[in-house]
Protein backbone atom coordinates (compact mmCIF):
# COMPACT_ATOMS: atom_id res chain seq x y z
CA UNK A 1 0.00 0.00 0.00
CA UNK A 2 1.30 3.38 -0.92
CA UNK A 3 2.29 5.45 2.07
CA UNK A 4 2.39 9.12 2.71
CA UNK A 5 -0.92 9.97 0.09
CA UNK A 6 -4.87 9.56 0.94
CA UNK A 7 -6.49 6.46 -1.00
CA UNK A 8 -9.08 8.95 -2.30
CA UNK A 9 -8.69 12.74 -2.56
CA UNK A 10 -11.88 14.88 -3.47
CA UNK A 11 -11.27 18.53 -4.08
CA UNK A 12 -13.71 20.74 -5.24
CA UNK A 13 -15.85 18.49 -6.89
CA UNK A 14 -19.22 20.00 -8.68
CA UNK A 15 -22.02 19.25 -10.74
CA UNK A 16 -25.40 20.53 -11.68
CA UNK A 17 -28.75 19.59 -13.38
CA UNK A 18 -29.82 22.53 -15.37
CA UNK A 19 -29.61 25.31 -12.72
CA UNK A 20 -29.49 22.78 -9.79
CA UNK A 21 -26.10 22.40 -8.26
CA UNK A 22 -26.52 18.46 -7.21
CA UNK A 23 -23.15 18.15 -5.87
CA UNK A 24 -20.99 21.74 -5.55
CA UNK A 25 -17.43 21.62 -3.87
CA UNK A 26 -16.79 18.88 -2.25
CA UNK A 27 -13.56 17.60 -0.96
CA UNK A 28 -12.53 15.10 1.06
CA UNK A 29 -10.09 12.04 2.16
CA UNK A 30 -10.40 9.21 2.53
CA UNK A 31 -7.34 7.07 4.17
CA UNK A 32 -5.85 3.56 3.10
CA UNK A 33 -8.44 1.07 5.67
CA UNK A 34 -10.77 3.97 6.35
CA UNK A 35 -14.33 3.84 6.43
CA UNK A 36 -15.91 6.84 5.54
CA UNK A 37 -20.03 7.71 5.37
CA UNK A 38 -21.42 10.37 3.36
CA UNK A 39 -24.62 11.56 4.96
CA UNK A 40 -27.55 14.04 4.25
CA UNK A 41 -30.79 14.81 3.55
CA UNK A 42 -32.51 13.46 0.22
CA UNK A 43 -32.27 15.40 -2.59
CA UNK A 44 -28.83 16.65 -0.68
CA UNK A 45 -26.65 15.09 -3.69
CA UNK A 46 -25.07 11.59 -2.03
CA UNK A 47 -25.51 9.55 -4.98
CA UNK A 48 -24.84 12.09 -7.39
CA UNK A 49 -21.62 12.25 -5.66
CA UNK A 50 -20.94 8.41 -5.62
CA UNK A 51 -21.84 9.03 -9.58
CA UNK A 52 -19.16 11.14 -10.18
CA UNK A 53 -16.31 9.47 -8.32
CA UNK A 54 -17.78 6.17 -10.33
CA UNK A 55 -17.71 7.65 -13.34
CA UNK A 56 -21.76 7.27 -14.15
CA UNK A 57 -21.47 10.72 -14.32
CA UNK A 58 -19.22 13.45 -15.75
CA UNK A 59 -18.23 16.34 -13.15
CA UNK A 60 -18.42 19.48 -13.96
CA UNK A 61 -15.18 20.84 -12.11
CA UNK A 62 -13.13 19.29 -9.23
CA UNK A 63 -10.97 16.63 -9.05
CA UNK A 64 -10.91 12.68 -8.11
CA UNK A 65 -7.60 10.80 -7.21
CA UNK A 66 -7.37 7.46 -6.12
CA UNK A 67 -3.60 6.86 -5.20
CA UNK A 68 -2.58 10.02 -6.83
CA UNK A 69 -3.43 9.31 -9.91
CA UNK A 70 -6.31 11.45 -11.48
CA UNK A 71 -9.32 10.02 -12.59
CA UNK A 72 -11.65 12.55 -12.48
CA UNK A 73 -14.12 12.51 -16.18
CA UNK A 74 -12.93 9.20 -17.28
CA UNK A 75 -15.39 6.74 -17.97
CA UNK A 76 -16.77 4.18 -15.58
CA UNK A 77 -14.70 1.22 -17.05
CA UNK A 78 -11.19 2.58 -16.55
CA UNK A 79 -12.36 3.84 -13.01
CA UNK A 80 -13.40 0.33 -12.17
CA UNK A 81 -9.87 -1.34 -13.24
CA UNK A 82 -8.46 1.35 -11.11
CA UNK A 83 -9.60 -0.13 -7.97
CA UNK A 84 -12.76 1.70 -7.42
CA UNK A 85 -16.02 -0.58 -7.47
CA UNK A 86 -19.50 0.28 -6.47
CA UNK A 87 -22.49 -0.68 -5.53
CA UNK A 88 -26.48 0.55 -5.68
CA UNK A 89 -29.18 0.64 -3.42
CA UNK A 90 -31.36 -1.30 -4.99
CA UNK A 91 -29.50 -4.47 -6.24
CA UNK A 92 -30.46 -6.33 -9.06
CA UNK A 93 -29.12 -9.00 -10.93
CA UNK A 94 -28.47 -9.90 -14.66
CA UNK A 95 -31.21 -11.76 -16.14
CA UNK A 96 -30.46 -13.32 -19.16
CA UNK A 97 -26.87 -14.52 -17.25
CA UNK A 98 -26.50 -17.66 -15.63
CA UNK A 99 -26.57 -17.48 -11.95
CA UNK A 100 -22.72 -18.36 -11.85
CA UNK A 101 -22.11 -15.96 -14.61
CA UNK A 102 -23.78 -12.99 -12.12
CA UNK A 103 -21.63 -14.02 -9.49
CA UNK A 104 -18.70 -13.82 -11.69
CA UNK A 105 -19.26 -10.14 -12.77
CA UNK A 106 -19.63 -8.82 -9.42
CA UNK A 107 -16.11 -10.70 -8.51
CA UNK A 108 -13.96 -9.31 -11.21
CA UNK A 109 -13.74 -5.87 -9.82
CA UNK A 110 -13.16 -5.09 -5.70
CA UNK A 111 -10.17 -4.98 -3.30
CA UNK A 112 -9.62 -9.01 -3.23
CA UNK A 113 -7.75 -10.20 -6.25
CA UNK A 114 -5.51 -12.42 -4.82
CA UNK A 115 -4.83 -15.93 -5.97
CA UNK A 116 -6.50 -17.87 -3.17
CA UNK A 117 -9.48 -15.57 -3.06
CA UNK A 118 -12.60 -18.34 -3.77
CA UNK A 119 -13.97 -18.62 -7.12
CA UNK A 120 -17.29 -18.28 -7.69
CA UNK A 121 -18.54 -21.48 -7.73
CA UNK A 122 -17.37 -21.14 -3.87
CA UNK A 123 -18.84 -18.45 -3.23
CA UNK A 124 -22.57 -19.89 -4.74
CA UNK A 125 -21.86 -22.76 -2.26
CA UNK A 126 -21.04 -20.57 0.66
CA UNK A 127 -24.98 -19.34 0.15
CA UNK A 128 -26.33 -22.76 -0.74
CA UNK A 129 -26.40 -21.66 -4.28
CA UNK A 130 -24.28 -24.38 -5.66
CA UNK A 131 -27.18 -26.13 -7.35
CA UNK A 132 -28.41 -23.31 -9.16
CA UNK A 133 -25.34 -22.10 -10.64
CA UNK A 134 -26.22 -22.61 -14.24
CA UNK A 135 -29.94 -22.04 -13.94
CA UNK A 136 -30.68 -18.56 -15.62
CA UNK A 137 -30.87 -15.97 -12.62
CA UNK A 138 -34.57 -14.69 -13.89
CA UNK A 139 -35.93 -18.12 -13.13
N1 LIG B 1 -29.88 12.95 -13.63
C1 LIG B 1 -30.42 13.98 -12.98
N2 LIG B 1 -31.04 14.96 -13.65
C2 LIG B 1 -31.60 16.00 -13.00
N3 LIG B 1 -31.57 16.18 -11.66
C3 LIG B 1 -30.97 15.22 -10.95
C4 LIG B 1 -30.36 14.06 -11.56
N4 LIG B 1 -29.83 13.30 -10.58
C5 LIG B 1 -30.09 13.93 -9.42
N5 LIG B 1 -30.76 15.08 -9.63
C6 LIG B 1 -31.17 16.05 -8.59
O1 LIG B 1 -30.00 16.38 -7.86
C7 LIG B 1 -30.30 16.49 -6.46
C8 LIG B 1 -29.44 15.51 -5.69
O2 LIG B 1 -29.95 14.20 -5.94
P1 LIG B 1 -29.24 12.90 -5.36
O3 LIG B 1 -29.96 11.76 -5.96
O4 LIG B 1 -27.78 12.97 -5.58
O5 LIG B 1 -29.55 13.03 -3.80
P2 LIG B 1 -29.35 11.98 -2.62
O6 LIG B 1 -28.64 12.70 -1.53
O7 LIG B 1 -28.75 10.72 -3.15
O8 LIG B 1 -30.87 11.72 -2.19
P3 LIG B 1 -31.57 10.40 -1.51
O9 LIG B 1 -31.27 10.49 -0.03
O10 LIG B 1 -33.02 10.63 -1.80
O11 LIG B 1 -31.02 9.18 -2.17
C9 LIG B 1 -31.79 16.26 -6.33
O12 LIG B 1 -32.43 17.52 -6.34
C10 LIG B 1 -32.13 15.46 -7.59
O13 LIG B 1 -33.47 15.67 -7.98
MG1 LIG C 1 -29.42 8.71 -3.21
Amino acid sequence: MTVGIPLLEVRGLARAFGGLRAVDALSFDVQAGEIVGLLGPNGSGKTTALNLISGALRPDSGSVRFLGRELSGQPAHRIVRAGIARTFQLVRVFESMTVLENVQAGRMFGADTGADRPDAQALLARVGLAGQAARRADE
